[in-house]
């Protein structure tokens, strides 16, 4: 009666354990060792080096875990080749079924995956349970849909092949399922690297998988740490790696697979803001503070870690979530009733403890929620860093633990500046009973995901990736599925009998014995084209370009460093070009097109005497040219969004964004063709660009200023700037304001756009040689293009019941 009557004056919880049982007995079975899953079966766990796992929340020894070699990760990789090819003749229906008894799988040992996730990585088993593994199942289901739909929905693409994968430790299996439902769904096959510090569910995942009988190789487990990522990583065999982790060796990956010719998607760290105005339902965005940054430990790629307040709520708001913060519970990740559970591993502890000082020597004021911390593993109370200066290091630095900033603002405009005061650009939250006021600040916030009156919400359905430093490449819904296919004329490039180009240069051959269009005898040095001028070229230098027969045709300007990164202020200036409206944009394409057209005799003869083409070929080309820009002016205002409905309370706009500046330099090849090509989609979708034209030939780009000087482009949305493309390449590469860069023409340029754009992490989009085609039809005017100029973003609002 005494401890009824207690329970009642204290209303603690008591504890509420998930029994482990079944968890431990299939460690038990495993107490040996476990080997990699590699062609549907597990090498010998007394095989190759190992090392042992910890239980984050009590310290002791959880498992023993094989090292991954090179050899390992060669064994994977050609057991994926070797299955890929049947994977695929599958077809979209046989996949479908396999993914659907993957789902069906998870479900069916829901109970044991979420014990064995809280187990190796001390998260509470209300998330595991509720979350982790639902959401993973879901994302079966959902990619089982687009195997079945693909034939369909994606009759253009193929797949890539072998994908190489590696994933963190904060959410393991729900990782796991992110990065290979999708890929798997689509044809491609997977050799998986889970992280060091969590490898069980995958292994576990994957023991299910060959019992649920999925075919041998389709996917292949190797455990290790970041040794086996980059072996993964380097192999010849792979052709995509999708990489989640942090920023620095997201970085590194960038560097290493530059210039090789694989795909590689990036989810890296983030800093995100949660923001609140002062006319938000304030108890309900305490809540939605609790589970920005203390679901999972604050670990989360997307954790709200800076909350914004709005200046007249900041001290109610404090003091509302001080109150909170007494009631949170941190404990025993296998007690049902935690809100917290251990941190992953002694480092993280430590390093999230020298933040938070480094915080307090900053000058920010600590607190930090009461009460005792279990004993044994990695725990760490909810903390909260007040007073932080914008530029600190609290405020800036990824903690990647349960430490929130604040600080506070006055107006929108000066919320939108705080939020985007981050080299990151994952996640952001925002609060407001306002619809205008919410809806108006979303699409202003550099952010892959916003989330409106709700946070941390995630969907198969939903797209989810970066912008700016935090990477590129989008998980989740169609935009996801694309990060796994390529086009099939990419696929299958070879010289085709309607390629304009290849008629182009097929013809030349025999025109060598016809004369060339006359050309006016006028020798035109061209300059540079920028903010919507003509200026000279810094250097005062220029070079002379010369026609197919050898006679001198011109000088054009060469640009240097300087002449790139004024090109970049003008274009970074025009911005009002990215929100200019589709409409706008479509008219203006058909501008341009139309200019064109009048000049078309000037154009063919020029490309006739430049490349010594014939002529019918050179005006192919041009009537190419002109047909482009109308077609992607017919597109500007066609290429958008999507509504997602995710089975939560909500819908998410999926809205198809510019991605800002974009440096594109252009091949020899078809002059006329190519720069409209690469120019085009991008002035479509309302990017502002610095364009460096093939250099053999650059007099056709030049040529090109007249017709923009009579379009009614703003000055700086178009900038070509001639010259040695290899200087100008490293210039544009290296430039932290150009946020993406196309580079086609010699291997060597692409080698360097990819391995120097690693600053600040800019996506890029090169030819290999043969990867990435503009030449035909399909993808030259289809939505191809399209694609890599723009980047989605998720907004995720409140609809219905
Ligand atoms: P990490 O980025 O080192 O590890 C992620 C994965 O990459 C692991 O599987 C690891 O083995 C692998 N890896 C490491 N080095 C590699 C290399 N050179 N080549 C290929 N693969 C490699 O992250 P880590 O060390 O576990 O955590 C460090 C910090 O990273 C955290 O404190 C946090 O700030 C951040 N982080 C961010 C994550 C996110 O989702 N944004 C996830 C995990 C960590």
């Amino acid at each position: 009666n005494n401890n009824v009557a207690r329970y009642f004056d204290t209303m603690d919880y008591g504890p509420a354990p998930e029994s482990d049982t079944d968890a431990r007995e299939w460690l038990a079975r495993h107490a040996e060792g476990f080997g990699h899953f590699i062609d549907g079966r597990f090498t010998l766990a007394a095989e190759g080096a190992h090392f042992d796992t910890a239980e984050p929340a009590t310290g002791q020894r959880l498992a023993r875990i094989a090292q991954g070699s090179a050899k390992d990760v060669d064994a994977a990789v050609a057991a994926a080749r070797a299955a890929q090819p049947g994977w695929f003749a599958l077809g979209g229906h046989g996949r479908a079924r396999h993914l659907y008894a993957l789902a069906r799988m998870v479900q069916r040992h829901a109970r044991l995956l979420a014990v064995v996730e809280a187990l190796d990585n001390g998260k509470p088993i209300r998330e595991t349970r509720d979350l982790d593994v639902p959401l993973a199942a879901r994302h079966f289901y959902h990619h089982a849909g687009w195997a079945q739909l693909q034939e369909r929905e994606f009759a253009d693409q193929v797949p890539l092949g072998v994908v190489g994968q590696i994933i963190p430790w904060n959410f393991p299996l729900l990782m796991l399922a992110w990065k290979i439902a999708p890929a798997l769904a689509l044809g491609n096959t997977v050799v998986l690297k889970p992280a060091e510090f969590t490898p069980l569910s995958a292994l576990l995942f994957a023991e299910l998988a060959a019992q649920a009988g999925l075919p041998r190789g389709v996917l292949n487990v190797v455990t290790g740490d970041g040794a086996t990522g980059a072996a993964l990583v380097a192999h010849e065999g792979v052709d995509k790696i999708a990489f989640t982790g942090s920023t620095e060796v997201g970085r590194l990956i960038r560097t290493a697979t530059a210039g090789t010719g694989k795909s590689l998607t990036l989810e890296l760290g983030g800093k995100s803001p949660f923001i609140v105005f002062d006319d938000a339902d304030i108890d309900a965005a305490v809540e939605g503070v609790v589970d920005a940054i203390w679901f999972n430990q604050g670990q989360v790629c997307c954790a709200g870690s800076r909350l914004l307040l709005q200046e007249g709520i900041a001290d109610d708001f404090i003091a509302r979530l001080k109150r909170r913060m007494q009631t949170l519970r941190v404990g025993s990740p296998l007690d049902k009733a935690i809100d917290m559970g251990s941190l992953i591993d002694p480092t993280q502890l430590e390093r999230v403890r020298s933040l938070v000082a480094a915080g307090v020597r900053e000058g920010a004021s600590c607190y930090q929620a009461p009460g005792a911390l279990p004993p044994g593993g990695s725990f760490f109370p909810p903390t909260l860093l007040k007073g932080v200066q914008p530029a600190s290091t609290v405020a800036t630095e990824e903690i990647f633990g349960p430490v929130l900033v604040t600080m506070t603002f006055r107006t929108p405009d000066e919320a939108v500046a705080l939020a985007n005061n981050t080299r990151y650009g994952l996640a952001a939250s925002v609060w407001s009973e306002t619809i205008g006021l919410a809806l108006g600040i979303a699409p202003q916030l550099q952010a892959g995901v916003v989330w409106v009156n709700a946070t941390n919400l995630f969907d198969a359905g939903v797209g989810f990736g970066g912008y700016r430093e935090s990477g590129y490449g989008r998980e989740g819904g169609r935009e996801g599925c694309y990060e796994y296919l390529k086009p099939r004329a990419w696929a299958q490039r070879k010289p085709r009998a309607d390629d304009v180009a290849v008629v182009a240069a097929n013809e030349a051959a025999d025109a060598r014995n016809e004369t060339p269009l006359a050309l006016p005898a006028i020798d035109r040095t061209a300059k540079l084209f920028i903010g919507g001028k003509q200026v000279r070229p810094d250097g005062e230098l220029s070079s002379s370009v010369f026609a197919a027969n050898g006679q001198r045709a011109g000088e054009v300007g060469t640009g240097n460093r300087k002449d790139i990164r004024n090109a970049v202020a003008a274009a970074r200036s025009a911005s009002g070009w990215s929100s200019a409206t589709p409409h706008r944009r479509a008219q203006a394409l058909y501008y341009l097109a139309e200019n064109l057209s009048a000049r078309a005799g000037e154009f063919a003869a020029r490309i006739a005497s430049l490349t010594g083409v014939a002529a019918k070929a050179a005006q192919a080309e041009v009537d190419a040219s002109v047909s482009r820009l109308f077609a992607y002016g017919a597109w500007a205002d066609k290429y958008e969004g999507t509504v997602h409905v995710p089975p939560l309370r909500g819908v998410a706009l999926a809205t198809v964004e510019a991605i800002g500046v974009v440096g594109v330099v252009c091949p020899d090849e078809a002059p006329l063709l190519s720069f409209v090509s690469l120019l085009a989609p991008n002035l479509a979708m309302g990017n502002r660009t610095v364009i460096v034209p093939g250099e053999k030939h650059a007099l056709v780009a030049t040529d090109f200023y007249q017709v923009l000087e009579t379009s009614d482009l703003p000055g700086g949305v178009v900038n070509i700037v001639t010259g040695p493309a290899a200087g100008l390449v490293r210039t544009l590469a290296e430039h932290d304001d150009v946020d993406a860069l196309w580079v086609f023409g010699a291997k060597e340029l692409s080698r360097d756009a990819e391995r120097l754009s690693v600053g600040n992490l800019k996506r890029t989009l090169v030819d290999h040689g043969l990867a990435t085609d503009w030449h035909d039809l399909a993808s030259g005017e289809g939505a191809v293009f399209l694609r890599h100029a723009t980047q989605v973003k998720n907004i995720w609002i409140p609809y219905g019941e």
